[in-house]
């Protein structure tokens, strides 16, 4: 690709930078949502340095606001000249058993992983119509299967993708092509926090799907995008554990039982 328009919500940090970095290099145009605003302009400059023939836009936003985000989608889109993609990364983890998380927690999850991406969705969507464009919602392995100490976040990122396969139905036949990534666990600022205070039997149930290194999500992402596929787990090995998880559930969770049990004695 090169000069098209990108918006990627998240792209201060993680996979949504890696996003940027890889779609600035070919010269495209990028607008980046995020909320801490010394991060962003931290990161603009870097992907200046890196590509200097791509222009880059940020906005200073927390998705969950709806105004907020349709008046960051309608700053970028203006600044951009329209949108191509859409890349929908912004999201937050929180891990814990269910006995101790508030009931806050659920809503600040759903908030900003759910209701976050359905209003920057819903605010670009006119632009999207206009390109042909594409969404691409990131997911996680998280929306295949439930996981200890992450009722929150699977919560989140199933309804993610019940609302994404609907959506899917519907841009269809208005030529926006609509995609959900889903990555195992790979290393980055939310894995770092998480590793603070994350309860055994989680990280034991977790990587069951080994880490992939975040190249490799990248890389897979690309690819998907470029393809146009609209379900795509990256990594190899979380390919094939997504296979087995759906084809023979109950051995899945009888090993995780396991997994479990053993963490929690250990
Ligand atoms: N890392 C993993 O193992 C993993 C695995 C599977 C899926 N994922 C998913 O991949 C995506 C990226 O994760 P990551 O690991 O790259 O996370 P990260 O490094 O923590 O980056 C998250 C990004 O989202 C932004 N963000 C969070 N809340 C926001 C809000 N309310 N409004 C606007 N921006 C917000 C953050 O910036 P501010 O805090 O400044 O707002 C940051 O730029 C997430 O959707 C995550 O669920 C991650």
């Amino acid at each position: 690709m090169q000069g098209k328009n990108f918006i990627i919500t998240g792209g201060s940090s993680g996979l949504g930078l890696e996003l940027a970095k890889h779609y600035a290099s070919e010269a495209n145009n990028i607008g980046l949502i995020a909320r801490n605003l010394e991060k962003l302009q931290a990161v603009v400059e870097q992907l200046k340095v890196l590509s200097p023939d791509s222009n880059i836009f940020y906005c200073s936003t927390d998705v969950s606001v709806q105004e907020d985000a349709e008046a960051a989608v309608s700053q970028l889109a203006a600044a951009l000249g329209g949108i191509d993609t859409l890349i929908n990364s912004a999201g937050i983890l929180r891990e814990g058993r269910f006995e101790n998380t508030p009931i806050e927690t659920f809503r600040e999850v759903m908030d900003i992983n759910l209701f976050g991406t359905i209003n920057i969705i819903q605010a670009a969507l006119p632009y999207l119509k206009t390109s042909q464009g594409s969404i691409v919602n990131i997911a996680s392995m998280a929306a295949h299967t439930g996981v200890f100490g992450y009722t929150t976040y699977t919560a989140s990122k199933h309804a993610l993708a019940g609302f994404t396969d609907s959506l899917r139905y519907e841009m269809k036949p208005q030529g926006v092509s609509v995609q959900i990534i889903c990555p195992p666990e790979f290393d980055s600022p939310m894995v770092d926090e998480l590793n603070k205070d994350r309860t055994p039997e989680n990280r034991a149930h977790t990587l069951m799907i080994p880490k992939e290194p975040i190249e490799v999500i990248v890389k897979d992402t690309v690819k998907a995008i470029e393809s146009g596929r609209y379900h795509t787990v990256t990594g190899f090995r979380a390919k094939v554990m997504a296979v087995a998880i759906r084809l023979l559930p109950g051995l899945g969770r009888s090993m995780a039982d396991k997994a479990i049990k053993k963490a929690a004695a250990d």
